[in-house]
């Protein structure tokens, strides 16, 4: 029995939003949030409980101008199987399989553009990134949430994509110069979050990382070093996630073993990461 999303209206460090499976959960998150005011003297937003695979659809937005860009699927949780607590993200692949061309049109025209010419209308129009954070529902594409900037890690594996100019493209949307045709490989990139043990919880810093080299020995890997610094010389750990290493191949299958062979050749005595990104569309 699917029921509804109590939603604090406000701050709530991150655990404003209760998943509830029946009633009885939904109506213990709204005894919490309203009469035992756990955040605060404050309003819910109850939304609907929806269900299917979750994607990220980025576009870049100047004025009432919409482009949108490949589409990529992150993964929150912590652990392989999508196990564990929700993280910053541990990998993410685009394209997406699953996602038909009549689902990214009806994102673009129904959800998308209509935001962007909204914000327009309202009178603060929007020039940047617009990130839409959708799920593909039994009934259609629906929201989840809009963020106002690049979804990480999901940009690390787009943008490899890309062939045009980024300046250009940059340009066009915070000047109003022409953008040009964006124009997309065919290949496909899945990249993995190497994270400190520990995280999304409490972790140690400053372990030695080996191998990276190593792994960069492979023209289709390349290594983004998110929680990274230099001891005495020596690359080392410095934060939770602390580098994605992604991989471009032919197909998703191909991207994921050459990403995965690159993983494996870096040395740490504290790092962990999930195997099975892009599992829902390999
Ligand atoms: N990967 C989710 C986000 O950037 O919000």
């Amino acid at each position: 029995q699917t029921c509804a999303l109590p939603i604090y209206d406000g701050l709530a460090a991150g655990k404003g939003v209760v998943i509830a499976n029946d009633r009885s959960e939904a109506a213990l998150a709204l005894k919490d949030m309203l009469l035992d005011d756990r955040f605060g003297k404050g309003k819910v937003v109850v939304e609907e409980y929806l269900t299917g695979p979750e994607f990220s659809f980025m576009a870049l937005v100047c004025d009432k101008q919409v482009w949108p860009l490949a589409l990529a699927q992150d993964h929150k949780r912590a652990f392989d199987g999508d196990e564990g607590p929700n993280t910053g993200g541990m990998g993410a692949y685009s394209p997406l399989p699953f996602i038909r061309w009549e689902d990214e049109a009806y994102a673009l025209e129904k959800i998308l553009k209509p935001v962007a010419e909204g914000l327009f209308e309202a009178g603060c129009p929007f020039r940047g990134l617009l990130y839409g954070g959708l799920m593909k529902t039994p009934d259609g594409i629906k929201v989840i949430e809009f963020n106002c900037r690049f979804g990480d890690p999901e940009t690390e594996v787009v943008l490899p994509r890309l062939e045009t100019d980024i300046y250009t493209v940059f340009s066009a949307v915070a000047d109003g110069t022409p953008m040009p045709e964006l124009k997309w490989s065919d290949n496909a990139v899945i990249g993995f979050v190497m994270a400190s043990r520990g995280y999304p919880g409490k972790y140690s810093k400053g372990y030695e990382i080996e191998g990276v080299e190593d792994a960069l020995s492979d023209p289709d890997v390349k290594i983004y070093h998110m929680g990274t610094s230099l001891k005495e010389g020596k690359l080392v750990t410095a934060g939770g996630r602390v580098m994605m290493v992604i991989a471009s191949g032919k197909d998703l299958q191909d991207a994921h073993a050459k990403a995965l062979a690159a993983t494996g050749k870096i040395r740490c005595d504290n790092l962990f990461f999930r195997r099975d990104i892009g599992h829902y569309s390999l």
